[in-house]
């Protein structure tokens, strides 16, 4: 069996949907956030978040600092804020374009459809990547339908109902 290389892995995985989230907490020079599709709940006994951050991510030094961390999902008029939230413009900018609040304990964008603010709780190294673990401490969510933003094959998608439902 040959190993695939490296386009190869990322072309495989990209065809798994994901949701799309920004990863956030308060760093020594204020918010840090990141786009991130690797989050997903762990346990329900404690209640717990996993989040993975690649090791270059400023996000993940805020994250390393902050005891706490906030898992902000987007919805489908929330495209932009993805897009901004994985560019490495400086956080100011990408914090100055968006409202938010929870200083000092935890930053959270307002308009989404559902926030988690966890506790952190283990820093696994894995490869490239650092698995955050965190507690649940609070959750808030709007059931009011807004749709999510999908990333699969490399692209934001929004979700089309199945041939058949209404
Ligand atoms: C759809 C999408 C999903 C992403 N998921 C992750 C992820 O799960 N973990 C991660 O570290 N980076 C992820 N990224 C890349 C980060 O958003 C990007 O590296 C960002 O510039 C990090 O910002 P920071 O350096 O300010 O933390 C993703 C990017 C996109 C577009």
């Amino acid at each position: 069996m040959s190993p695939p290389d490296e386009q190869e892995f990322r072309r495989t995985v990209g065809l798994m949907p994901s949701g799309v989230t920004v990863v956030a907490a308060f760093g020594p020079e204020g918010p840090a956030g990141a786009t991130a599709s690797a989050v997903c709940s762990l346990s329900l006994r404690p209640m717990m978040m996993l989040v993975c951050l690649d090791r270059d991510s400023r996000t993940l030094g805020a994250v390393q600092q902050a005891e706490r961390f906030s898992i902000n999902v987007l919805c489908e008029d929330q495209r932009r804020e993805a897009e901004l939230f994985a560019s490495k413009v400086g956080q100011e900018e990408k914090w100055g374009a968006v409202t938010w609040h929870g200083e000092p304990e935890v930053p959270l964008i307002e308009g989404c459809p559902a926030t988690v603010v966890c506790e952190r709780v283990d820093m696994i190294p894995a490869g490239d990547h650092v698995i955050v673990t965190g507690e649940v401490l609070e959750v808030d969510y709007d059931s009011g339908g807004a749709e999510p933003l999908v990333y699969h094959g490399g692209l934001f998608r929004t979700l089309d109902p199945a041939p058949g439902d209404g």
